[in-house]
């Protein structure tokens, strides 16, 4: 087992105590175990073996630049959002073949971006930007794979704002929308149209509507031969400490499932006079590549803020302990209502206290932590939030004029910095 353990009283992150690390770079700081990240990535792999998916790490999850090389290392391909994503993946020495790039409002030159940098496959997410994408890839005589992203109306069992298979949500070609393409898809000159790519959200707790969603992909695979089927990420992550999730297999059982048991596979309908690709595969007979987009799977556990506490104050009875990371650093407590396990880095007494743990940004939602309970705690201690190697950092802000953390990655025995504290000077570089 890598990553952070209670050893002796105190919180280590593989060979490192997280103590020293604060030590030598202050806090709040961003710890990550690159053991834990080849771990989980490892463990996605064995959950999905049967399906041999390409992974596709989701850099909005984590984008800097030292963990993208780790991934690179494993031999992860990445799913962008953005053209700056794109850059930070190709300055991580990405192969421009292993990127996949979706987002619902590139914009021309971010488009133009991915045909001159010939991205893997570009995700679509509406006509209008089909048609662009076509004119675009002509003024080039470029001709990019494209996949549709498909919004098969399905909700996910998840936070609202992580749903993104709803009937309200912006996301993707509706499937009427996505027939008609598909059916046309000889118009688009310029656009080798052979993918779907669906995700309904992120933090699935179950199976079901990713099944749903897959069986409303499939009808479409029908229409149009299709290579490449990107069935997103998602898969959930345990924040508390009893919560109880389906593992990743759960999901790649279950979407093998509907592979092997789906009438109109686009195989034996594309394919079906073509030779069979014997062995290419175990467990099913698609001739069509899967793909995956994890993210928090990958890095949520890999990564912990730690944090001092600067005051304790006891209002009606409550303890309110002010520490010294904040809604800047982590936002999803207060965005999403989030919960993040926190402990003391030196943890060796009981648990007695219930205590609200804040940050010092001047609003009433930077709450790390409501109600929580702790360990008696005083000022100058530190302490642990969990589960933050995933949309931590990536989502940090600079509200309050607060300098982002540094971020530290530990391998074994050794650490380095993969990204130094802003300074007061970084806050206004940028300003005229
Ligand atoms: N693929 C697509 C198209 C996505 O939109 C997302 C996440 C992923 C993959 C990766 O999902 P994951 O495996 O990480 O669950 N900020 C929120 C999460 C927003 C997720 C957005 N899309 C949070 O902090 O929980």
């Amino acid at each position: 087992m890598s990553g952070f353990e209670l050893r002796n009283g105190q919180w280590w992150c593989d060979q490192i105590a997280v103590d020293a690390l604060a030590d030598e770079y202050g806090t709040p700081l961003y710890v990550y175990s690159r053991a834990r990240i080849e771990e989980n990535y490892r463990r996605l792999q064995y959950a999905f073996k049967a399906l041999t998916p390409r992974i596709h790490f989701s850099v909005k999850s984590n984008s800097n630049g030292a963990i993208l090389r780790v991934l690179r290392e494993l031999g992860s391909g990445f799913d962008v959002v953005s053209a700056g994503e794109a850059y930070r993946v190709l300055r991580a020495g990405a192969v421009p073949a292993s990127i996949v790039f979706a987002g619902v409002g590139k914009t021309e030159s971010e488009l133009a971006f991915a045909l001159e940098h010939h991205l893997g496959w570009i995700n679509v997410e509406s006509v209008q930007e089909l048609e662009v994408l076509n004119r675009l890839a002509n003024e080039r005589n470029a001709k990019p794979q494209v996949a549709l992203r498909i919004n098969p109306q399905i909700e996910a069992d998840t936070h609202h704002h992580m749903n993104t298979g709803g009937h309200r949500s912006k996301f993707g070609l509706d499937v009427d929308d996505a027939r008609s393409v598909l059916l046309q898809a000889g118009q688009y000159l310029n656009l080798d149209i052979a993918g779907l790519h669906v995700h309904i959200g992120s933090q699935l707790a179950n199976t079901v509507e990713t099944v749903a969603a897959l069986q409303r992909v499939l009808e479409l695979a029908t229409l149009h031969p299709i290579r490449n089927l990107d069935i997103g990420g998602g898969f959930p992550v345990p924040y508390r400490p009893d919560d109880e999730l389906p593992d990743p297999s759960v999901f790649a059982e279950a979407v093998q499932q509907v592979l092997q048991t789906h009438p109109s596979t686009p195989l034996r309908s594309a394919h079906a006079v073509s030779p069979p690709e014997a062995g290419r595969r175990t467990g099913w007979d698609a001739r069509f590549e899967i793909a995956i987009e994890p993210g928090r799977s990958i890095v949520a556990d890999a990564g912990v803020l730690v944090a001092t506490v600067q005051y304790i104050k006891v209002r009606a009875s409550r303890r309110i302990v002010v520490c010294d990371a904040s809604m800047a650093e982590l936002i999803r407590p207060a965005l999403y209502d989030a919960y993040h396990h926190i402990v003391p880095v030196k943890d060796t007494k009981p648990s007695t206290l219930v205590a609200d743990i804040v940050g010092p940004v001047c609003e009433t939602g930077d709450t790390l932590g409501a109600d929580r309970e702790l360990a008696e705690v005083a000022r100058g201690d530190r302490l642990l939030i969990m589960n933050a190697g995933a949309y931590g950092m990536s989502m940090a802000s600079n509200y309050n004029s607060r300098p982002r953390p540094a971020e530290v990655l530990v391998e074994g025995r050794y650490h380095h910095q993969i990204r130094r504290r802003e300074t007061w000077a970084d806050l206004v570089r940028l300003e005229e």
